[in-house]
């Protein structure tokens, strides 16, 4: 159905208080976005002619937030309650018929259940229609007092409730959809009659009830998908049910999680099918899999690329790298941004990346750093290697071509340039250039002394007893046959 004739407002003015926190409710982070974002992502298929969201607190922090999604602001300074937001937004509003309003901090709310509420309320020719859910726990959420199987009669604020009353458990969302020439009227009526001073958009509800308008409740089809975020409890729910969500979503995909509930996945991440991410990873950003990958426990993947057939040993932190098709890294590996492993490539325990490229078939298995380095294909590393890469003013870049080997615990100081085929000694550190099948060392030629270890070793006891080294002096002379008596 065509909605030219809705808008969406959404409510973000307020502070959070119950948050203790200098950061603004809406900004909060939940399943890996704002809660705005969420709010304002789950409105944007209904296809209104405009999206209004009413800021305040930290106005200068959440429009930026929420501008790039194709929303547009309207300040609300001071803020003087939910329905002193939804007065300031009618010149806004032009000449849109109906809206949907929403808090900006209900971020589960999913498009369906949006479409079903505007369907209901234009079926039902409404002046409202509320979208309403049954908690276990309604504490906390304004009630819905029902007049009749249908129509509602008021909204009542958790602060305001009769003893009988606390007995209801159906809870308003805060999510409605109104006409807006029944809302303007009944919104002139509020009043600040509760312990706040504010105008409670809620109140609008018995107003409209009284002037014989209808108001209908549309009951949400998961209770879940109306929880406000109020407490940091209360965030740690809502992300539990997006991360939920999304490794729902990526099983039915296809992909194998183990022991899901430790598995932290972002939103816009994709994974090919056959995939098995173990216990203990977190995907984010948005990072791509690859099908038949495995990503094994403990790891971190944030905007990391991966072909297909690649393994990611236990605890590896990736950040910003493309991996090939059967690239393996780990256990312990850490790439830093903008590396690109190419097919096939192995990166061992306790080697660090950075902006490097590492060639088809290259492997560097243990303990290196390699920064600004290009490696061509079937080039070995050896333990221990270390680039240079930074004098303290400036980074230089290291080139190493294809079969090439470093011997272990190198140390390359760029800028420098390894060619094709070269064969780099143990414990060398390398300072210029090494041409293609070049043999280059670079340390100190080794010694042997004959007996200079024993002999040190003598001296040293006697240094420390010189009673005890004459006396075994002594009999180690009396056992020697000497040379007089034969
Ligand atoms: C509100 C409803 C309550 C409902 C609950 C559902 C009212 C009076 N109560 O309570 O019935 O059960 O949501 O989550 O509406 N805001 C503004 N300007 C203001 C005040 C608030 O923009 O002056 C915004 C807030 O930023 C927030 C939203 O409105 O995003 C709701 O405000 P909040 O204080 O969270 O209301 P609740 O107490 O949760
Ligand atoms: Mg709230």
């Amino acid at each position: 159905m065509p909605n030219h004739d809705l808008a969406v407002v959404i409510l973000a003015a307020g502070k959070g208080t119950r948050l203790k926190s200098s950061l603004a409710k809406v900004l909060h982070r939940a399943g890996g976005r704002t809660l705005i974002e969420h709010v304002v992502r789950a409105c944007a298929p209904l296809g209104a002619k405009q999206t209004i969201v009413v800021v305040g607190h930290q106005a200068e922090q959440v429009t930026p937030a929420v501008e790039p999604l194709g929303a547009e602001t309207v300040l609300q300074q001071p803020q003087h309650g939910t329905g002193h937001a939804l007065q300031i937004t009618r010149r806004a509003l032009g000449r849109a018929k109906l809206a949907i309003v929403l808090p900006g901090d209900a971020p589960l709310v999913r498009t369906e259940t949006l479409k079903a509420l505007i369907a209901a309320h234009r079926a039902g020719d409404a002046a409202a229609t509320i979208l309403t859910a049954v908690l276990a726990d309604p504490s906390g959420y304004g009630r819905i007092l029902r007049k009749s199987e249908t129509a509602v009669a008021a909204i009542v604020e958790e602060s305001q409730l009769t003893p009988d009353q606390r007995e209801l458990n159906e809870i308003n969302s805060a999510i409605y959809c109104f006409t807006l020439d029944k809302l303007w009227p009944a919104l002139a009526h509020l009043k600040p009659n509760n312990k706040h001073r504010e105008l409670y958009l809620t109140d609008t509800i018995a107003v409209m009830t009284a002037k014989n308008e209808t108001v209908l409740a549309e009951l949400a089809p998961d209770a879940r998908e109306v929880l406000g975020c109020n407490t940091r409890a209360d965030l740690a729910e809502v992300d539990r049910v997006f991360r939920e969500r999304k490794r729902a979503a990526l099983m039915d995909a296809g992909v194998t999680i183990q022991l899901p509930e430790t598995v932290l996945i972002d939103p816009e991440v994709m994974v090919g099918e056959d995939t098995v991410i173990e216990a203990g990873v977190q995907l984010l950003g948005k990072t791509k899999i690859g099908a038949r990958c495995t990503i094994r426990s403990g790891s971190v993947l944030t905007d990391a690329l991966l072909g297909d057939a690649v393994t990611v040993e236990p605890h590896c932190v990736v950040a910003r790298s493309r991996l090939d098709d059967h690239v393996i890294i780990g256990p312990f590996a850490r790439l830093r941004p903008d590396n690109h492993l190419k097919a096939g490539a192995r990166i061992g325990n306790f080697v660090e990346l950075k902006n490097s490229t590492i060639g088809e078939g290259t492997k560097a298995m243990h303990l290196t750093y390699l920064g600004d380095t290009r490696i061509g294909a079937k080039s070995n590393v050896g333990a221990g290697t270390i680039t240079c890469n930074y004098d303290g003013f400036h980074k230089f870049p290291t080139s190493i071509g294809n079969k090439v080997f470093i011997g272990s615990d190198s140390t390359l100081v760029a800028p420098l340039r390894i060619g094709d085929g070269a064969y780099i000694g143990a414990g060398s550190t390398i300072t210029d250039n090494v041409p293609a099948d070049a043999l280059a060392i670079a340390r100190g030629r080794q010694a042997n002394k004959p007996g200079w270890a024993s002999k040190k070793r003598r001296e040293l006891a006697a240094a420390e007893n010189p009673k005890k080294a004459k006396r075994s002096r002594k009999k180690s002379k009396a056992r020697q046959p000497s040379k007089k008596r034969k």
